[in-house]
């Protein structure tokens, strides 16, 4: 994540102040990120995880929420920009993985930038999840699903094993 994933996704991206992460999960990303920015704000749907989270980096920038991303209590344009690594997967459908893109599109304000990576499908991901969600993103079709959910400047890149994308709040 440290040396490839995370350079990958962020080439170029500029983060601002208040960042947004969704699906911290134990939080390795979170880790890289918040010493990049004034305040990281973590939103995580696993009570368990969020606690723990938050427990570890208390006293830190960094704000754990447990809440779902489809969801948020934030108010519109809370955010210079919004992050998630490899977690638009486990979001169990199509419709809610929509939705949750354009809740991160409502709370971001008009300019920022929403920048991340996702797992491609192999069978080696998918004997990995045989017991977990897996609703596999199509790099192909995610432009139009980020440029529906309020995106523009849509840029999606296909690598071996993951793909990146980073779009502006339209
Ligand atoms: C595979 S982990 C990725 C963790 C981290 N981003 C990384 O790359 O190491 C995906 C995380 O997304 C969280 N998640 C799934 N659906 C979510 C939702 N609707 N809202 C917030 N978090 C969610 C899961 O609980 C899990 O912790």
């Amino acid at each position: 994540m440290e040396t490839k994933i995370l350079p990958w996704a962020l080439d170029g991206v500029a983060l601002g102040s208040r960042v947004l992460e969704i699906g911290p999960g134990p939080g390795i990303t979170t880790d890289l990120i918040c010493s990049r920015v004034d305040q990281l704000t973590c939103v995580e749907i696993d009570a368990a995880l969020a606690k723990s989270l938050s427990r570890r980096l208390d006293g830190r920038n960094v704000t754990v929420l447990n809440e779902d991303a489809t969801a948020m209590s934030f108010p519109d344009a809370s955010f210079d920009a919004a992050v998630s690594f490899t977690m638009l997967h486990h979001v169990p459908s199509a419709e809610l993985q929509d939705r949750l893109l354009a809740e991160v599109a409502r709370v971001l304000r008009p300019g920022a930038t929403f920048a991340g990576t996702d797992s491609l499908y192999s069978r080696i991901f998918g004997l990995l999840h045989l017991f977990d969600t897996m609703v596999v993103v199509d790099p192909k079709s995610f432009p139009d699903r980020l440029q529906a959910a309020g995106f523009a400047n849509v840029q999606v890149d296909v690598g071996a094993r993951a793909f990146r994308f980073r779009a502006t709040k339209a």
